[in-house]
This record gives C-alpha cells, sequence and structure tokens, in this order.
C-alpha cells in the first residue's frame, strides 16, 4: 500500500492505472476506522482493480461545538488495517491540497431540498461540509465508483443526488451498516458511550426494527409510529433527534401506496450522537 499526500503523485499513480485500462474506485472516511469502513473497502475491491481510501477529517463538515477537535485519529492502526486487505493507495491530503483558497474562500457545493431536514435540521452547514468536501475528493482521485455507507443514509442520498446533479462520472455504491452482535450500528462515536449508556444503545436499532415489521404487517400510521418510537427512546434515556418513515428513494413523506420505506432516527445518548436506518419493502 502506498500512503500518499501530494495530489501530483496521486496524479500519477493514476495516469499510469488508466495507462493500464484499470478502474478505480475511492473510499471516503474521516479515519478511526472499524469494521464497517473495512466492509466498504472490501466492496469496493469488487468493484475496480484499484482502490484509492481517504483518509481526511473534514473540518467543514463539522458545526461549532462539535467534535472536530475531539474525532479520534488513531493513524496507525488504520495504516495496519488498511495494509492487511490489500488497500493500493491510501490518500491523507492535508487542509491546503483538499482547500487550496483555503476554507474561508472555498467554492461550496450545495444539495438543496433532501439536505434540509433531519441530520441536516440539527446540524447546519453539515451537508454542505460533506458536498464540498466529496466533490473534491472525487476531483482529486478521479474515481470510477465510490462506495458510502448506509448506515449514513441521507448522506449517501445527499452525495448520489449530487453527483446525478453534476453529471460526474462516477458510480455511487451504497453498503450495507455493519453492527455489533447486539445490534448497534458500528461507528467512531461509539466510543464516547459509557458502559451503562452502552448498554442502552442497541435499543435503537432494536426500535427501527420493530417500527419496520409493523410496517411490513400492514401497519400505515406514520405519524404515530414516529411519535410513539420517540417516547420510547426518550423513556429508555436518548435525547431523541428525530425518528422519520419516509420514501426511501427521496425522504419524502410516503403515501399509503409506497412500497420502499426507510425508518431514519438518530438521537443523543450522554456524549454520543447515534444514527441509525432500516430500509423495509411493504
Ligand atoms: P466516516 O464517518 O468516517 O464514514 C466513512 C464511510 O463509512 C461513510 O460512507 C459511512 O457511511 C461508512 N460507515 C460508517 N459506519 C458504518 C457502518 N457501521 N457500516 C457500514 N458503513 C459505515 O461519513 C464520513 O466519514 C464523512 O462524512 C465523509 C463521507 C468521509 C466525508 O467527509
Amino acid at each position: 500500500m502506498q500512503i500518499v499526500q501530494d495530489k501530483n503523485e496521486l496524479n500519477e499513480l493514476h495516469k499510469s492505472w488508466r495507462h493500464h485500462g484499470e478502474h478505480v474506485a475511492l473510499v471516503p472516511t474521516m479515519g478511526n476506522l472499524h469494521p464497517g469502513h473495512i466492509s466498504l473497502v472490501e466492496l469496493a475491491r469488487e468493484h475496480a482493480e484499484r482502490v484509492v481510501v481517504t483518509i481526511f477529517v473534514n473540518p467543514t463538515q463539522f458545526g461549532k461545538g462539535e467534535d472536530f477537535e475531539d474525532y479520534p485519529r488513531t493513524l496507525e492502526r488504520d495504516t495496519r488495517q488498511l495494509r492487511k486487505i490489500g488497500t493500493d493507495v491510501l490518500f491523507m491530503p492535508d487542509v491546503e491540497t483538499v482547500y487550496p483558497f483555503g476554507i474561508e474562500n472555498a467554492t461550496v457545493v450545495s444539495v438543496p431540498g433532501l439536505t434540509e431536514n433531519f441530520c441536516g435540521a440539527s446540524r447546519p452547514g453539515h451537508f454542505d461540509g460533506v458536498t464540498s468536501v466529496v466533490a473534491r475528493l472525487f476531483a482529486l482521485v478521479q474515481p470510477d465508483v465510490a462506495v458510502f455507507g448506509q448506515k449514513d443514509y441521507q448522506q449517501q442520498l445527499v452525495i448520489r443526488h449530487m453527483t446525478a446533479d453534476l453529471n460526474l462520472p462516477i458510480r455511487i455504491i451504497t453498503a450495507p451498516t455493519i453492527r455489533e452482535s447486539d445490534g448497534l450500528a458500528r461507528s467512531s462515536r461509539n466510543q464516547y458511550l459509557t458502559a451503562e449508556e452502552r448498554a442502552v444503545a442497541p435499543r435503537l436499532h432494536e426500535l427501527l426494527e420493530t417500527i419496520g415489521s409493523e410496517l411490513q404487517n400492514g401497519k400505515r400510521d406514520f405519524q404515530e409510529l414516529e411519535s410513539q418510537a420517540v417516547a420510547t427512546l426518550e423513556a429508555a434515556g436518548f435525547e431523541p433527534d428525530y425518528v422519520a418513515v419516509r420514501r426511501a428513494q427521496n425522504l419524502e413523506v410516503p403515501d399509503r401506496d409506497c412500497d420502499e420505506i426507510v425508518v431514519l432516527a438518530a438521537g443523543q445518548l450522554g456524549k454520543a450522537r447515534l444514527i441509525d436506518n432500516v430500509v423495509v419493502t411493504i
């Protein structure tokens, strides 16, 4: 595995891959890799001869008072894991490479509509930071394929929208959520949980599964499902942000004959903001 910080060096590699007719898959991350990230890299490998993983803790997607400074940085461990699974390049650009004109003067890529609700409402500016950095990583790496996790459901939809709207010739692949054995979605932020909170955390996924089953059993009062779920989370010790039953394709309110539904939820549990979702066909 080559560790690259310089964009020209990456360009040279890219040129030689292209010359040999090889395709490139990109897996963007903020590091502190766990089995969720690793599964994305393994999936990427199935879609291209060359896999580039980026580690860049992107300052523009963190709000004021969020955990940018404290975000866990575990480069040595990350490098070891990536090497083991046969990553071709670990690209770790610095802020000046990603934002050459500086963050204050940076071009912002912003997807309207899809970013207004849910995580976009509670984290103002977050998705502009995500789309801006992903557009930049796409330009730097020029992949044929890019892999994102279903765990961040709204994020992958926003990125799909951006890619289609800008006519970027990149295929977006969404990888399934990797979970702990008790159902808790793997996340770098799980380490903020105390032992007590960790015991409560799987309730989020349990609840989503229950709502999924109720939908499959014919329940169609979506609002009632949402408000009951918020109360259940509160009772379990979460500060719920939202629970939403939406059309999987575009996060709009479903009508009764919509068949692909996503149930999305987010909430604060102690220091950790947890998010999760399930997709059901009804
Ligand atoms: P990060 O939180 O590091 O996540 C990187 C990728 O891993 C994302 O696509 C995310 O959805 C995926 N992922 C996280 N946990 C997962 C799990 N349990 N199972 C499967 N996939 C999982 O998301 C970001 O970084 C950033 O916003 C980024 C896209 C890199 C832009 O800065």
